[in-house]
């Protein structure tokens, strides 16, 4: 079983800096203190309504990553927008997302099936400037099947009903949900997709998901930004690696992949 990834979300933190306006907190500083904790990329969504990252903040986040030798994973809508500023930034990954003006967060995963004659060209033209595409979808076979169709590379798996589940003690529920994404990471790796999660994850919900061997990489913000507020954010991500790497102790020692 190979090493999971973590990709650390830092939205919320500009999230704050909006509530007051000004520049503090300042997201390109929680994006230096996640690598020096030990990140392995970083990921910013910029919204359509630019509620929390702004444009700026994703030219910064780009050359800091680019500095660093990070990965940036560039969230956004499959708009005409969107596509010109990911061309633009030619940030490393691209995580194409569904987006509606009213949700409070991303609320359900990318209608690959329906949205078929959108995404294809979108996938295709960020993939030949050389931006990795994921998707942000439920895990469902048809959207995985229609993911592998439209060429994207990497599926990213929405575990916020998992999550959800556990937080609220749902039992029967829990191990339908996890079982469910379990089946999703290995029919998308049999079809040779790159298999990453995100949405909802805290402490108590990486250990099983992170068990999955098929997930790559975890993209985890909410909770790590709001976790900072008590033990920082450096201790907040080195805790969240060591539950990463206790659910794959194979990874440790080298065994497998
Ligand atoms: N992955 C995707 C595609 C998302 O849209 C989000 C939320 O912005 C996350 C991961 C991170 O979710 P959370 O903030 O709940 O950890």
């Amino acid at each position: 079983m190979s090493r999971l990834r973590l990709g650390v979300n830092i939205d919320h933190v500009a999230t704050i800096r909006n509530a007051r306006g000004g520049s503090a907190p300042d997201p390109a500083r929680a994006a230096e203190i996640a690598i020096a904790a030990g990140a392995d990329g970083i990921t910013a969504h910029l919204r359509e309504d630019r509620r929390h990252i702004s444009d700026a903040d994703i030219e910064a986040l780009a050359a800091l990553c680019r500095r660093r030798g990070r990965p940036l994973n560039f969230e956004m809508a499959v708009t005409e927008e969107m596509q010109a500023i990911a061309l633009r930034h030619r940030p490393h990954a691209a995580c194409l997302v569904p987006e509606r003006r009213e949700e409070v967060t991303t609320e359900g995963g990318l209608d690959v099936v329906r949205g078929h004659n959108a995404i294809a060209p979108a996938v295709a033209r960020l993939r030949e400037a050389g931006i990795r595409v994921s998707l942000f979808i439920d895990a469902d076979p048809a959207q995985i099947a229609a993911s592998a169709e439209v060429g994207a590379e990497v599926i990213e798996l929405h575990v916020g009903a998992y999550c959800d589940a556990v937080r609220e003690r749902r039992e029967a529920e829990v191990a339908v949900l996890l079982q469910k994404l379990a089946d999703a990471a290995a029919q998308a790796d049999a079809l040779g997709l790159e298999v990453h999660a995100g949405h909802g994850i805290d402490y108590e919900t990486v250990g099983a998901i992170a068990a999955i061997p098929q997930f790559m990489e975890l993209n985890i913000g909410h909770f790590l930004i709001g976790e900072a507020i008590f033990t920082g954010l450096d201790a907040a991500i080195r805790r969240m690696l060591v539950l990463m790497a206790a659910a794959r102790p194979q990874a440790l020692w080298g065994v497998g992949g």
